[in-house]
């Protein structure tokens, strides 16, 4: 009787087949749910027409310039309709400042196109603004920022794309889904004291690296590079920007022992940013795993801290990966942290009823 084989007893055995039936619709029906709402391939040729379009303008007051794109339209996490961001690279020395650029950008795109044009000359990071109203050919409009010498985003939106691409079904499902959820939901919008679509993608990958066991994903920023690295190339700002971004080298040598479904994953997620997470002493580092809040100097303490601002800067803490003296969830206030926590508790609760696929959707989504 030394090796008797464990065998379930009969109750327990149809209890864990109902829950394999049920992660395995519900994943299904997550990877369709977002397959809809993907950007059309007309959508993606109209926004590289405006890309070209709006470079050439550019060129005319800045020839050495380049128009790149960051943010979902270029991270693989683009939904359709989405904003475009754009960040204008100048490669000559002298150059105009970013203030000065956006006025004459300004002044030029109100002449010579149909956009709406906003310039924000004196913003902590200056930009345009620009919208085109819907037409039958663009039924949504256009939305589109354009910054200047942002490199640091060109490089966190790089290593976005390079996490969606070692899993892309997974790691973009999640994120895609996540995008929707919290927009529905409206808890995704830093004006009003919740979280940027960006921190809801960091959330999501510092679970995936760090918080899942065995992970889900390595973490790039500290795999040991494949090559000498010197200290020009991987600085901006002073910085450190590197990352392994060799990923079909990554591929062949390294592949994830963790083989849960998207919807285990999703669920999962909910649970530990709903019940886990230390949101009062903790900082969610992608970079470094979890970090705390003292060791930044980013403390919420109440009695100490006679700033109410520097205060309420630092209720939620995701440091960003490269300017880690930056904490991405700075605009959470409290009242936007209590509406984001109850919703991550509102969709536990839900996927804990095990309802069914469609119907579970539909009602973590509802508006
Ligand atoms: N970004 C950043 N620091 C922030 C917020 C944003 O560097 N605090 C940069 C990142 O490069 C990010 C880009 O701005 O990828 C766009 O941010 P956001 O609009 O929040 O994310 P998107 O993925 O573009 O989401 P959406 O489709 O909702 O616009
Ligand atoms: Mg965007």
């Amino acid at each position: 009787a030394q090796s008797l084989p464990y065998a379930p007893v009969p109750n327990q055995r149809r209890h864990a087949s109902k829950h394999r039936l049920f992660v395995n619709e519900l994943s299904h029906a997550l990877f369709e749910f977002v397959v809809q709402l993907l950007p059309t391939t007309e959508e993606l040729v109209v926004k590289e027409d405006v890309r070209k379009l709006l470079e050439r303008l550019i060129r005319t007051i800045e020839p050495e310039s380049r128009l790149l794109s960051f943010g979902s339209t270029a991270n693989g996490f683009n939904l359709r309709n989405s904003d475009m961001d754009l960040c204008c690279l100048i490669d000559s020395v002298e150059r105009l400042s970013a203030s000065d650029l956006v006025v004459m950008l300004g002044d030029l795109l109100e002449r010579e196109t149909k956009f709406h044009v906003k310039p924000l000359p004196h913003a902590r990071i200056p930009i345009v603004k620009l919208s085109l109203d819907p037409s039958p050919g663009l039924p949504s409009g256009i939305a589109c920022d354009i910054g200047f010498e942002n490199r640091l985003a060109l490089e966190n939106t790089r290593l976005l794309m390079c996490y969606a691409m070692i899993d892309p079904t997974r790691v973009r499902t999640l994120v895609l889904f996540l995008k929707v959820w919290s927009k529905r939901r409206k808890i995704n919008s830093p004006y009003h004291g919740t979280l940027s679509s960006y921190g809801y993608v960091l959330l999501v990958i510092y679970f995936l690296v760090h918080v899942k066991n065995p992970p889900v994903l390595p973490n790039l920023q500290q795999l040991p590079p494949v090559r000498p690295i010197s200290k020009e190339d991987t600085h901006i700002d002073g910085h450190n920007t590197w990352f392994f971004d060799d990923i079909d080298l990554l591929c062949q040598r390294w592949r994830s022992s963790n083989t849960e479904t998207v919807a285990e994953l999703l669920i999962d997620f909910f649970r530990y940013y709903s019940r886990d997470f230390s949101y009062n002493t903790g900082v969610a580092s992608i970079r470094a795993g979890m970090l705390k809040k003292e060791s930044k100097g980013w403390q919420n303490d109440l009695s100490s801290s006679k700033f109410h601002d520097s205060r309420e800067r630092n209720r939620f803490c995701i440091e960003d990966p490269f300017e880690t003296d930056f904490n991405v969830a700075r605009c959470v206030t409290r009242e936007g942290l209590y509406q984001i926590r109850g919703e991550f508790m509102r969709a536990s609760r839900i996927l804990a009823t095990r309802p069914r696929a469609l119907v579970a959707l539909s009602q973590l989504c509802e508006e």
